[in-house]
């Protein structure tokens, strides 16, 4: 495995941050919110401006008081344990990591993990990350800014097979599938089924379904589950990797 700016210790820290963090997040059933911290450090980035993405900028008080980021507080306090041990290892590397671990603990695929992203103490302004009550064209526009493609959209799209939605964290409530503690498609399956009782569909995951281009994705993971990781473990190497190579 290629690691660039880090050294052989470096490497070692961040093999047994890796077998902490497989402990605490199953100890602690927090794989989902681990998943959302990951995305929601990434998922700032800005392909034309070269800020924001995974940087560890979302410990800043700042970020964190972000609306989109509400309830995450958690799960950067959850990672303090792992830093408090392993203090070399950068935020930014650490929550890329714990999203890496968060699905590959929870069954998923395994996701190629590269260390060696720099911290920064500057946040990107708010309103960067995707909001759930649009449609199809806000998610190419701001998946788009980040320099991802439609197959990522619906890739990591995904990642709502894990987890839920806190009334008093978004204002949506439930989660996507029926055994959010487990990475699988069924995300998908849900998804072309329509509204089912006690399950969420937020506004940006209907519009998975409704928009042509999107759906052919959607309904090719429904189908084919090994077609899904591949396709998920690649796009979330690219989300965690956001302006990495330039930094
Ligand atoms: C949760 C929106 C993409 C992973 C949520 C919640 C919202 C949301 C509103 C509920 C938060 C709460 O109330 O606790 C969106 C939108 C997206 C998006 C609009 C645009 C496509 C993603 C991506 C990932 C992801 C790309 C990961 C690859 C998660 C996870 C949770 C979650 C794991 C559950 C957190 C928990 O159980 O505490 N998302 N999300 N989301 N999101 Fe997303």
């Amino acid at each position: 495995m290629a690691a660039p700016n880090v050294d052989a210790e470096y490497l070692k820290e961040i093999e047994k941050a890796r077998r902490d963090l497989r402990a605490l997040i199953s100890s602690k059933t927090c794989a989902p919110i681990m998943l959302r911290l990951a995305w929601h450090d990434a998922g700032t980035y800005d392909v034309k401006t070269k800020t924001g993405g995974p940087d560890g900028s979302i410990r800043n008080q700042k970020e964190l008081q972000h609306n989109a980021n509400n309830g995450l507080k958690i799960a950067v306090d959850l990672c303090e344990e792992v830093k408090a041990k392993h203090p070399k290892i950068t935020y930014a590397d650490l929550y890329q990591l714990a999203g890496v671990v968060a699905v590959e603990v929870t069954g998923g695929p395994t996701i190629d993990f590269v260390p060696g992203r720099k911290d920064s103490s500057e946040s990107p302004e708010e309103g960067r990350l995707p909001d759930a009550k649009q449609g199809a064209s806000h998610l190419r526009t701001v998946f788009y800014r980040m320099g991802l493609s439609d197959k990522d959209i619906v890739a990591l799209s995904g990642g709502h097979t894990l987890g839920r939605a806190h009334q008093e964290r978004s204002g949506f409530d439930g989660p996507w599938t029926n055994d959010p503690l487990k990475f699988d498609n069924s995300y998908f399956v849900e998804l072309l089924k329509g509204d089912s009782k006690g399950l969420l569909k937020l506004p940006t995951d209907k519009a998975l379904v409704e928009d042509p281009v999107f759906r052919r994705y959607v309904e090719l993971y429904a189908e084919v589950e090994d077609v899904f990781f591949a396709d998920y473990a690649a796009s979330h190497k690219k989300l965690s990797e956001l302006g990495f190579k330039q930094r």
